[in-house]
């Protein structure tokens, strides 16, 4: 809008311009030609009237009359525009004169002699005490001898009045013109030509988005060019996708190859056909907001959302979820749903709309708050409330509900059910639509038998988890821990060859599915940060950078992050002022008592540390509680030195990964927890106890002082596992697995 803004002040003012140049050129020659007519006019008229008056003065001034000849000068005086008239004898003493004739013209008669000297009637215009004019001297003669001059002063000065005028009128009028210009161009660029431009870039973007070749582009006549190259484009980028397609449908059983975008979408071809994926969720992929600028939309901060979205965008099918931003109804259609991604649609989003009691129910009280810390041994107690396990049951069977009505017409579908959130879900669906091919995946850790079995509901959880074919965890461990846990609650028959559970003649396969991110390796100049000032927009001058990027839940182990800092910069002051920590936590679960106290706890923490070691110009930790776009984080990752992430307890936690993947220079540490499923994948990385704020500190100087080769070393195998087995991968092996039962 800004920029818009601006070419069209920059428009206007180049009109405004031309139209000022034009104008005052005009009105220049206007004037001019104005003040040679008027001057040639009075020249004339002064000449009429010396002539006409040297008749009777010739004779007069040859009988010597001079009261005569002052009677005559006398006569002429009142007229208008005379200043004055004189008549001189050849010595230049003055015989007869007006009486306002100016004093200059009498006591410094020397144009009288330049005229009898010339002997022709001479005239020129003067400033004559302070006002312009005309004076014109006539010889006089006596039988042909010149023996005076009459001298005739004209007053000329409203010829410079006329010309001003003319000045003033133009002048006003341009502003008038810049007026009504500057209106009629804006009204014109705002309501017409950006009319114009937005309708052909709507019809740029449904060709872009268009399933069908050559989608024709509307647009008017002077767009035509532009339209033909874009088809052009168009039509190159669609040879592109194919032929990105053919060559993923060739490399589809070569394991060597890393998976991409393309090659998911030519295994769904081959292995799914043409069954539909549903994705279920609670957390949407994209809110819509009411903001002080409209309706806006966000991608939430969630790990669960960036490993799903790139599998529904490569394979499109139907995403349900809970609606939680404020103009979610609004941008759906009445049955909730809407194509997405915004910007380039390529899947379905259905939002189920929940009220503020079952969400509090649900959301806030039974996930957040006993399911979240049961799972996540954080030491944070789990709230087993009554009221919100009732409510956590009806927002699972309204999840059930619609889903069965977007699955009627369906034939074996396949439904991804994801996380803590939606528990009873899968058995829910199984009982209505036996056909239906459900995988569970659950994204934090599942604890040990004992720590599970402090759930009032657990025999309930487990069986409605249990009416998945396939349950996937990020790591074999938990997968064990949850057949443990089957074991101990419920009768069934456990396969540990198999890994599968059978639960009333249903087999439920358990599978380590380690999530990932969408990496397939990257080009050099794609890994260089682009916007190297964007630390300083943080506040962060120092030349060495820590980074930490974590949701603000206490799970993160942030509070012990930062004490790790501090004996940091206690153990090896020369690092101060020569270091920051930069730590990015946007808010979460602020419903939750727990978290908003949290938040309040890693701010006071922050403050104490920089009271203790900051200075007047540097912080050591720059906190910063806001939600950043991938994009901005990416920059963050490329120019951090180390990164840490020391979570207490996390199912696999990304943004170790997206660290890793961010870093295409092969520089850069990472911290990592051993109580995170990413440590596991990642050996690259130096491997920490979070609870140790010694081993923290000591992570941190090892990172600050590791070699470039080092770091090289470390980060290329890092950045091999990510690529070898990232979300594609993930989602076909998830897929796979469905789809082999048969
Ligand atoms: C974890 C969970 C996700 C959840 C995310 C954010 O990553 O596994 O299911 O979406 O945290 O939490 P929120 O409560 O905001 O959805």
């Amino acid at each position: 809008m800004m920029e818009s803004m601006r070419h069209i002040i920059l428009i206007t003012l180049g009109a405004i311009a031309a139209v000022s140049a034009f104008v005052l050129g005009f009105t220049y020659n206007q004037a001019n030609e104005e003040r040679l007519n008027l001057s040639a006019d009075l020249q004339y008229r002064t000449r009429l009237l010396a002539d006409s008056l040297k008749e009777s003065v010739e004779p007069n001034f040859a009988r010597n009359s001079t009261s005569t000849l002052q009677r005559i000068v006398n006569r002429f005086t009142d007229r208008e525009r005379i200043a004055g008239i004189a008549v001189f004898n050849n010595r230049g003493i003055p015989l007869a004169i007006s009486k306002d004739m100016p004093r200059r013209v009498i006591d410094n008669p020397d144009f009288v002699f330049i005229a009898l000297d010339k002997n022709e009637p001479t005239g020129l215009f003067e400033e004559i005490d302070g006002a312009a004019r005309y004076l014109f001297v006539l010889p006089l003669y006596e039988k042909d001898a010149v023996v005076g001059a009459l001298v005739t002063v004209q007053n000329s000065s409203y010829i410079d009045g006329v010309v001003a005028e003319i000045w003033r009128r133009n002048i006003v009028r341009l502003f008038v013109y810049i007026f009504i210009f500057s209106a009629a161009i804006a009204a014109l660029i705002r309501f017409a030509v950006y009319k114009i431009i937005t309708r052909f870039a709507d019809s740029v973007k449904s060709a872009r988005i268009s399933k069908t070749k050559n989608a024709p582009l509307r647009g008017p006549f002077f767009l035509k060019p532009l339209a033909s190259e874009i088809a052009k484009m168009n039509m190159s980028l669609a040879q592109a996708r194919f032929a990105a397609s053919e060559e993923a449908r060739m490399r589809l059983e070569k394991i060597d190859t890393p998976w991409t975008a393309e090659r998911l979408k030519e295994f769904i071809k081959a292995y799914v056909k043409d069954r539909k994926i549903f994705v279920v969720s609670n957390r949407e992929p994209y809110i819509h907001s009411r903001t002080k600028n409209g309706i806006e939309y966000s991608v939430p901060a969630s790990g669960m959302v960036t490993a799903l979205e790139p599998i529904m965008e490569a394979c499109g099918g139907l995403w349900l979820a809970h609606g939680s931003g404020n103009a979610d109804k609004e941008t759906a259609d009445a049955e909730g749903k809407l194509p997405v991604p915004p910007d380039e649609p390529r899947y379905t989003l259905r939002r189920v709309f929940l009220t503020p009691k079952e969400i509090k129910g649900h959301y806030v009280g039974f996930s957040n708050e006993a399911l979240w810390p049961l799972c996540h041994l954080a030491h944070t107690r789990p709230l087993f409330r009554k009221e919100d396990w009732v409510e956590y049951r009806r927002v699972n069977s309204k999840f059930a509900e619609a889903l069965l009505s977007e699955i009627r017409e369906v034939q074996e579908p396949i439904i991804l059910v994801q996380d803590f959130h939606l528990a009873l879900l899968p058995r829910m669906i199984k009982e209505k639509r036996p056909d239906a091919k459900i995988g569970l995946f659950w994204h934090i850790p599942w604890p040990s038998a004992e720590q599970f079995s402090i759930c009032p509901w657990r025999k309930e959880i487990l069986d409605g988890m249990l009416g998945a074919d396939i349950i996937g965890f990020h790591t074999r461990t938990y997968g064990n821990n949850f057949i443990d846990t089957v074991g101990k609650e419920i009768e069934s028959l456990i396969d540990l060859e198999q890994f599968s559970i059978t639960c009333e003649e249903h087999r439920t396969f358990i599978k380590p599915l380690p999530i990932s991110i969408a990496f397939a390796g990257e080009s050099e100049s794609e890994g260089k940060a682009h916007d190297k000032n964007i630390l300083e927009k943080f506040g962060v001058e120092t030349p060495l950078v820590g980074l930490g990027i974590d949701r603000l839940d206490y799970t993160k182990g942030i509070l012990e992050r930062f004490k790790g800092i501090e004996f940091f910069l206690a153990k090896y002051p020369p690092y101060k002022e020569q270091f920051t920590f930069l730590q990015i936590a946007p808010l979460s679960r602020e419903d939750s008592a727990k978290y908003r106290e949290y938040g309040e706890a890693v701010t006071k923490e922050a403050e104490r540390i920089n009271a203790i070691y900051g200075t007047r110009d540097w912080k050591p930790i720059v906190l910063v509680k806001k939600h950043y776009s991938h994009a901005v984080l990416k920059e963050l990752y490329r120019l951090a030195h180390v990164c840490l992430v020391t979570s207490l307890h996390d199912g696999m936690n990304l943004v170790a990964k997206e660290f890793v993947a961010a870093r295409s220079d092969e520089q850069g540490v990472l911290v990592l927890s051993n109580f995170t499923g990413a440590a596991r994948d990642l050996k690259g990385a130096l491997p920490l106890n979070p609870y140790s704020a010694e081993e923290t500190c000591e992570a941190i100087m090892t990172a600050l002082t590791m070699p470039k080769n080092e770091q090289r070393r470390r980060m290329r195998e890092m950045r091999n596992a990510v690529r070898d087995y990232n979300v594609y991968r993930w989602s076909a092996e998830f897929i796979k697995a469905i789809i082999s039962l048969g």
